[in-house]
Parts: structure tokens; C-alpha cells; sequence
């Protein structure tokens, strides 16, 4: 069973109705934006990098099959590159509820494209979480990701998605990139 996060989400950063915050995606949230936002930009956060460690119990897969999708993990020297959305406050509210399934708002401070910063929160599914499912290699997350559907679309998808907005936006991303080749070699055979 996962742990909703949703209520600790809710208790964690008090914000005031007419506040505007700035909130960095670099999952699913770059592509699959379903929230009223005022502005986005390019950003970057240091220290962390994306990884598809967390199970997905709710979009990507089910309780039985969980799918595999991204967190970050904390990374020395690493600069995880996404977008960052400026929103106001009561849209958290949404975001938490698309977010429950282990992930928590983290303050972080991001950097925009012309080198300027702002405070910011990202959610990240931390290794204590119920539906964390840690490391793995490529190949095999690749095979994982590649049987597992969920009530938002097959698993595949979420890769295959996030792996073209990252192109897009210009960003590197060799661990997305490598599972995307292992999941495109599987669905050729
Ligand atoms: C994010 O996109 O920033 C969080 C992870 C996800 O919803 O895919």
C-alpha cells in the first residue's frame, strides 16, 4: 500500500491565498499541464538528480502493478534541468492531489535561463516513502515500465512524453534517454 501525501502536503508550507510561487517540474509536470499557471520558464535546480525510482500507484500503474516514475535523488555537482511554472497559491491545492502518491513540496531555489534565481517548491518522493522503489538499471526499469498501465495512461507513455519535452527544452538527460532506447528496442521486438 502506498501512503497518501496529500494532508502532509496540505500542513507543510502555509501559503496565502494571493500568493504567487513559483513551482519547478521536471517529470510529468513539464508535459502534462493541467494546472492554470501565470508564466513558465526554463529552470534548473542544483544538488539533485531525476531518476524513475518512485512506483506510481495512481497514474502510471496500479496497486497490484505499480509503473515507475520520477524523483529526485540528491546529487552532488548534478543540475537537474526542467521548467518552472509561476502559479498562485490555491493551485497547490490541485498539485497535491496529482502529487499524493509519496511525493512532499520541498523549497528549493531554481535558476532561470538568464542566470537569475528564485525560491521555488518541487515535489520529491524521498527513499522513506512507501511507494519508493529505488534503484535499478536502465534495462530493467526499461522492462518495467514497459508491461505497467495505470488510470493516466501506460507507463511507456510517461517515458516516451517526458523524453521528448526534454529534447525540446534543449536538456541532456542520459538515464532518460538510455531507458527510452531499451523501451523503443522492446516495443520493435
Ligand atoms: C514533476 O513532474 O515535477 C514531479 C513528478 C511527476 O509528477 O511526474
Amino acid at each position: 500500500m502506498s501512503k497518501n501525501t496529500f494532508e502532509e502536503n496540505q500542513r507543510r508550507h502555509r501559503l496565502e491565498d494571493d500568493q504567487r510561487v513559483w513551482l519547478f517540474g521536471y517529470g510529468s509536470l513539464i508535459y502534462l499541464v493541467d494546472f492554470p499557471y501565470l508564466e513558465s520558464r526554463p529552470a534548473s535546480i542544483r544538488g539533485w538528480s531525476r531518476r524513475f525510482w518512485q512506483g506510481s500507484h495512481d497514474h502510471r500503474g496500479t496497486e497490484e502493478n505499480p509503473g515507475r516514475v520520477v524523483t529526485l535523488i540528491e546529487e552532488a555537482g548534478a543540475v537537474c534541468g526542467g521548467l518552472a511554472y509561476l502559479v498562485e497559491a490555491p493551485v497547490f491545492r490541485q498539485l497535491d492531489i496529482r502529487e499524493k502518491n509519496g511525493y512532499l513540496r520541498v523549497a528549493t531555489e531554481m535558476t532561470f535561463d538568464d542566470g537569475s534565481h528564485a525560491p521555488g517548491l518541487t515535489y520529491i518522493a524521498t527513499p522513506d516513502n512507501e511507494a519508493y522503489l529505488g534503484e535499478a538499471s536502465e534495462y530493467e526499469i526499461a522492462r518495467h515500465i514497459y508491461r505497467a498501465e495505470g488510470p493516466s495512461g501506460t507507463n511507456a507513455d510517461y517515458l516516451l512524453d517526458l523524453a521528448a519535452a526534454l529534447r525540446e527544452l534543449g536538456l541532456h538527460d542520459q538515464h532518460v534517454f538510455d531507458i527510452e532506447f531499451h523501451i523503443l528496442k522492446l516495443g520493435n521486438q
